[in-house]
């Protein structure tokens, strides 16, 4: 802090040598009258500069989670030769000593503020159940080590998160909730993020925010993200495409249709099949993959995530189209949970789940009530919308930032989900029978549904300012 330059000391009138003594006495007071007022602000391209140390590092699964981790990183375009190194993690220091190397692929990425290599690794052969220690680097520049363990080849209990949409305010405002998450479910398995990362596609600042608010926790927890419509650039009026971000960014799965790769994929994690899927684009050619997918499928569990709901929250923004192409496949292989975003509002529908129609007045269709799968939307981030009221929806929220903690163990699906500031939002478990069909319990907490006051027509206002 420069008092030289403070205008209390310029227009004082206390003598130099008395200064010492009074800043003794009157700290505070004096620290409150000095301050010289904001400096410039720093520019996005100064703040976000890459450079030679790495950053942006973050686990993902291209492959096996039990004998595979992807991890994926950034510096300045100087370093052309990235690798990293791995080793069984050990409480003893050492660990350089008996670690293995492995050669980055890289790749360039020119944003809105700078050129940046982007450089990935996948471990590969590693041994189930086992916590590895890696760093990431150039030989002379090194990220710290990190640790993460692998999955078990077997079923075995395991928690997850799940965030809906952060998009904006990221490093100001969403950064609080994805910590929150983290201090309750530290050892969780993974984080599934619901398309909506940030909210322009190609803005460089926005993507620095998301990894600097995940920032050690993406380095040991792994991410499971799908894009969401924001993650769409526009090329010209009628075409978008992924944001030239996405792909350098993270290294995901390349198992779904052609031309979605790292956007629609499937992995499985102790038995549950996660399935992403990409609600922007070929939302067709999704339905025979998804089909084919489901078709094979071995696991216990499967829980499905993509961005546009097929029962919107949001006011006068129903996805019918998406709805009449994608709940048929789920409905007919009983997928158990659906983890979406888009609606910036919080949802979630009990296992019967009626479509609501234009043709009848009260919303629900008699004709579909059964589907077997859950289906939750919610939000992370600060932008807020206004709800759709649902009669078959137990719990919604307006205005409030969540973060969901899932636990899988046995026969048993556990769903919670939390507000910002940590209380019990909603909560549910599936109970799996042996006919292959679920039960469902109940936990919505006693506490009241957060909602926007209602607003009074112009009409009733003025009926109710008569009566007064
Ligand atoms: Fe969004």
């Amino acid at each position: 802090m420069k008092f030289q330059n403070s205008p209390w000391i310029k227009n004082s009138r206390v003598p130099q040598g008395l200064l010492g003594l009074a800043m003794l006495y009157s700290g505070s007071a004096m620290a409150q009258d000095a301050v010289p007022g904001p400096a410039a602000k720093v520019l996005p391209a100064e703040q976000y500069k890459p450079t030679l140390v790495p950053d942006r590092i973050i686990l993902t699964w291209k492959g096996d989670p039990a004998t595979t981790q992807s991890v994926t990183w950034r510096t300045s375009a100087a370093v052309t030769q990235a690798v990293a190194e791995i080793v069984v993690a050990d409480p003893g220091p050492d660990l350089e000593k008996s670690s293995r190397r492995l050669a980055a692929v890289s790749e360039p990425l020119t944003s809105n503020l700078s050129t940046a290599h982007f450089h990935s690794v996948t471990f590969a052969d590693l041994s189930p159940e086992t916590l590895y220690a890696y760093r990431v680097g150039d030989g002379a520049n090194w990220s710290e080590w990190f640790q993460f363990r692998t999955a078990s080849q077997k079923p075995k209990a395991f928690s997850f998160m799940y965030f809906g949409d952060a998009q904006n305010d990221i490093r100001s405002k969403w950064s609080r909730v994805l910590r929150a998450a983290w201090s309750d479910a530290p050892k969780a398995a993974f984080m599934i993020h619901a398309g909506d990362l940030i909210n322009n596609a190609e803005a460089d600042e926005e993507w620095a925010e998301w990894f600097g608010a995940g920032a050690w926790m993406n380095a040991m927890i792994p991410s499971i993200p799908i894009p969401g419509n924001h993650e769409q650039a526009k090329v010209n009026e009628t075409t978008r495409r992924i944001s030239h971000h996405w792909r350098p960014s993270f290294t995901l799965p390349e198992n779904g249709p052609q031309g979605l790769e790292e956007t629609c994929f499937t992995l499985v994690y102790q038995g549950v099949r996660i399935i992403g899927l990409n609600s922007n684009e070929k939302q067709q050619e999704q339905v025979e993959w998804l089909e084919k997918v489901l078709a094979e499928n071995q696991e216990k569990w499967v829980i499905c995530t993509f961005h546009h709901p097929l029962f919107s929250t949001g006011k006068d923004r129903d996805n019918a189209q998406l709805r009449a192409l994608w709940k048929p496949v789920l409905d007919r292989h009983r997928v158990d949970l659906v983890l979406q975003g888009h609606d910036h509002t919080y949802g979630r529908t009990g296992l019967a789940t009626p479509v609501a129609t234009a043709n009848v007045a009260a919303g629900v269709n008699v004709k579909d009530t059964f589907s077997g799968t859950v289906y939750v939307v919610s939000v992370s981030g600060p932008k807020m919308y206004n709800l759709q009221r649902h009669p078959f929806m137990p719990r919604q929220a307006e205005d409030t930032q969540l973060y969901q903690i899932i636990h899988v163990d046995g026969e048993c699906l556990s769903f919670e989900a939390y507000t910002a500031t940590g209380e019990l939002y909603d909560a549910f478990q599936l109970n799996r029978q042996s006919d292959g069909t679920n039960t469902m319990v109940e936990r919505v907490p006693d506490t009241p549904e957060r909602l926007r006051p209602a607003v009074q027509s112009e009409p009733a206002k003025k009926a109710s300012e008569a009566l007064k």
